[in-house]
This record gives C-alpha cells, structure tokens and sequence, in this order.
C-alpha cells in the first residue's frame, strides 16, 4: 500500500511514539507534513522534546515549534495547543533561529491556552534532581512537571496571561509564593542556588535574587518586554480553530515522548508529567480522540531509554543504566572509545555501545547517551491498547549486521510477594501483561525469542518485497505478538529512505 492509498479519505491522523520517546517519528512527521498535512498540531509536552531537521544541508533543532513550520510559506498552518507547557524563552529564541534562517513563521498559531512555563519552573524542576540523590527521574531539566503540577493545582498560568500585564503580575505574585515554600524547605546553599538559576534559560541568572529567591520585577520585565511582545501576534484560540477545521482541512497531530513515559499510562514515577498517548495528543490540541481517524503507533527496532526507572530489555541491564547516567559518556566520547566496538559483541554492555553509536542515541535535547536495549514486545501489546494497532517500524535499518536479535515476548516476575491488581505475584510468576508499577518491573526478567538477523543492507530498498527475508520475518514476529499491524518502516535517516506496505 502506498502513502496516498493509505490516507485515501483521512482528513486527521496521529503520530505517536509506543515506546519511551526517541523512536525517529520526527521522520515520519516530517514526510507528512510536507507531503500531505494542511495543519500540523502539537498538543503535549514542551520544551522537553527535541527533534532535528536537515533543511538544505541546515540543520535546525527545535523543541516547541510543530515540524511543519519549514513550511510555513506554502501556508501550512503550525499550531502549539492548549496542552502543551510552553517556555517563552526556547520558542522566541527558536523564533530568532527561522528568521536568520530566512524562514516565515506567518502561519503559526499559539493557543491561548497553552500553559505558560515560568523559571520557577525550571529552577523547582532542577532543584528536585538535586536534592535526590539516588532515584532520580533525570528530567530533562525544563520544568515541565513543575509546570503541569501549577495547572492541575489551579495556579497556572496561561499564554493568554502575556496579553494582559496586571493579570500576570497578580497570578505571577502567587505562584511565585508557593515556589518560594518549596525552594526554601530544600535548604539549598547559596551557591547551589546559583549555579541552578545561573542558565541561559533563566536570564543567565537575572531572575535570582538572594533574599526572595525570585526577583518578580525582573521576571515581570523580560516575560512583558522579551516575550509577549514578539508573541502576541502569534496567539489565538487555536482550540476553535482546529474544531472548526476538522474535515475541511488535513490535520496532522504530531506527538512528544511516548506512551510508556505517560503520566496516565506510564511507568510511574518514572514518566514526564503529560499524557502522549493519542488520548492525551488529541484533547492538548482541543479535539476529540474519535476525530482521529488514523493514528500511526512508532516502533523503533529496538528499545532506548532516557534517565531514570526501569527498562527490563537494555542491554548490560543496570550497568548501562550507570553508565549512563554519567554524562560524559556522550557522543565524543563514544566515538573515540568504542568505534570498534561492532554490534554482534559478546559483552552486553559493549553491544549496547554499539547500538547507541550506530542508532546516534544520544539526546537531542539533553546530549544524554540512551540506555538501549532489545524490543520489549510486552510494552507495545500494551501501548497497543490505547493508540490502536497500527504500528511504523523505525530504524530497522540500524540492526542491519547483527547475527541475531532477542525480541522480549513475557516477562517472569523475580521480587518478593506482591499484589499487582487482582493478582498475587510472586517469584516466577510468568506475566504477559505490561506491569506499568516500577517497583514490579524492576523485579522482572525478560523472556526472549531470539530471531535470526539479517546480512544484507537495507537502506536502499524500497519494497516490502524487496526486503532481507529475516526482515520480513521480524516484522510479522511484531506483528503477531502486539496484535499490531505493521503499515511501513523507515530504513535509513533520509526522508527517501521509507516504505509503506
Ligand atoms: P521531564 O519530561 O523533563 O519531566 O522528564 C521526565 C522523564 O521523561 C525523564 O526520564 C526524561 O528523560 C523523559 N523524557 C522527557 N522528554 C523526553 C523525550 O523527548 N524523549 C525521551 N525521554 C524524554
């Protein structure tokens, strides 16, 4: 089946990702876009996603702005929902960047009720890390949970706040007090303080103030002057707009992490603070699950992780987990230990390396290295459940040369007793349901097929047909065991590299 045949009378369609993020649907959102989609819809997260484009040998990574907006001057319309945290500073700075860059933003529309990210946010969020210790989330560091935490506390503020300066200075006063609580009871030392305000995306610690902890005037300054300027022209009630559009236009939603790192749905306590399922997706941009008439579920061929909490199929298990959470094995770093490292290696650990160097795992917005690891079939039976069956193979490409793959399809639990639900587990329980509880799936041991790799390269074939056989295979393996349907996959970083069956 081709791209046109699959979306032959769809006017809304969904891109998510079914794993923890990271699965390449920047691609197939950027394919899309370009090709099909009218308006394309952010409707969660923030600043916390990060997604590169190459334009013209350029490349651009943005965090908030929708992937269409290179497109902007075909009028294509770019809208940031009413679910999504948004951070002034990255999007006027991402502003900043397409300008320079000669591209129109014209088209780009800012809900009004998008939840405004204030450095309170960011300085709570960064604070809470430091004080852990041991069981850090590792968040991205950009206040998004701080952020949702104000909106659900009925605190928050919106986009709309930026227009009407009495109001945000009223709003800013208590949401600023609440902060202050919090940040005092840490105890934290004056020059700790200093080094989390000290930030480029807090004024470089302009915003600190060694008394209040927040300096209010100047918080009050740069969002008025810096920001609500250069955005007012940009906000509107995008809710209706994309009520309105519905079937008249096509609607392209474009996702941000993953269902596994699902507030909702996730794997608890170690998820970021928005649901990303198509549930969540759809109600961020204003409309109803059930306009979304085709909703693509990402797969990467294999699994990756960022930060903190549990990941039953990575490779060298909690010794990558360390490994990698020690930020200076990055990309360089890398590079120049392991390059030699080849992808059939004996050692775990190592083969993770090699995974990570050849998939370019590492985070687009953090530069973290990705815990990497086999194809936890168990996790996408479940993200299965709520994004619908139908699934986009990422990265395939990437396993190409490895002699054989394990493919996780159960889980054997391995803690002491516990009640999950109506079910008493206890050690050897063997379990096919996604146990979304932390504390069972750092107790579980996976159970594998291993499935024979494939030699040749993939990356310029362009049929189904044409595929390696033990490709095909894996494929319907997937198949088989999530009760998915595969509908493509991608087998190169180019946009040309995909194929849709
Ligand atoms: P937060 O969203 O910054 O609060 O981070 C919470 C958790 O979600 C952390 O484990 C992050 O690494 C993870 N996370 C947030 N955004 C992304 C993303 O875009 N890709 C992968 N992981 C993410």
């Amino acid at each position: 089946m081709s791209l046109n045949e699959l979306l032959a009378g769809v006017r809304v369609v969904g891109v998510v990702c079914n794993q923890w993020g990271d699965t390449g649907k920047g691609k197939v959102v950027d394919v899309l876009a370009e090709k099909w989609a009218d308006v394309i819809a952010r409707g969660t997260g923030g600043a916390n996603a990060g997604h590169t484009i190459v334009c013209d040998g350029r490349e651009f990574i943005f965090h908030l702005v929708p992937s269409g907006i290179l497109h902007d001057s075909k009028g294509k319309v770019n809208v940031i929902g009413e679910g999504v945290v948004l951070d002034p500073c990255t999007l006027v700075d991402e502003l900043s960047q397409l300008d320079r860059a000669g591209f129109s933003c014209d088209n780009l529309r800012i809900s009004h009720e998008a939840k405004l990210v204030l450095p309170h946010h960011l300085v709570l969020d960064r604070a809470r890390e430091f004080k852990k210790g041991t069981g850090k989330i590792g968040t991205t560091g950009r206040g998004i949970g701080p952020a949702y935490e104000d909106h659900v506390a009925r605190r928050g503020l919106v986009v709309n706040d930026l227009l009407n300066q009495d109001a945000f200075v009223k709003k800013l006063a208590k949401v600023l007090e609440n902060a202050r609580l919090e940040l005092r009871a840490m105890e934290l030392d004056e020059p700790v303080l200093h080094e989390i305000f000290n930030h480029p995306l807090l004024s470089n610690g302009t915003f600190y103030h060694s008394g209040k902890l927040f300096d209010e005037p100047a918080i009050v300054r740069t969002y008025m002057e810096d920001y609500a300027k250069r955005l007012a022209p940009f906000i509107s009630d995008t809710g209706s707009f994309m009520r309105g559009t519905v079937g008249k236009k096509n609607i392209l939603l474009e996702g941000a992490q993953g269902l596994l790192l699902s507030v909702d749905h996730g794997t608890r306590p170690y998820v970021t603070s928005s649901d990303p399922s198509i549930n969540g997706l759809a109600k961020g941009v204003g409309l109803r699950e059930r306009d979304v008439q085709l909703c693509l579920g990402i797969v990467k061929a294999y699994m990756t992780r960022v930060g903190g909490g549990p990941f039953p199929t990575e490779l060298g298990g909690k010794e990558s987990e360390g490994y990698c959470n020690d930020h200076s094995h990055n990309k360089e770093f890398e590079r120049s230990a392991y390059s030699h490292v080849p992808l059939n290696a004996q050692n775990d650990l190592e083969r993770g390396i090699a995974l990570r160097i050849k998939g370019q795992e590492y985070g687009a917005t953090t530069k973290r290295p990705r815990r990497t690891g086999w194809l936890d079939l168990v996790a996408l039976r479940y993200a299965v459940q709520f994004n619908g069956p139908l699934l986009f193979l990422t990265k395939a490409d990437v396993l190409d040369g490895c002699e054989e793959m394990r493919v996780c399809t159960q889980y054997s639990y391995t803690g002491p007793d516990y009640w999950y639900g109506e079910t008493l587990l206890k050690s050897g329980t063997l379990l096919d349901r996604f146990p979304v509880d932390s504390s069972v799936l750092e107790h579980v041991q996976p159970l594998y097929t291993t499935l024979k790799g494939w030699n040749t390269p993939t990356h310029s074939i362009k049929s189904f047909d044409s595929l390696p056989r033990e490709l095909k295979e894996f494929v319907r393996f997937v198949e088989t065991h999530s009760q998915g349907k595969m509908c493509g996959l991608s087998n190169g970083p180019d946009r040309e590299d995909i194929i849709f069956f």
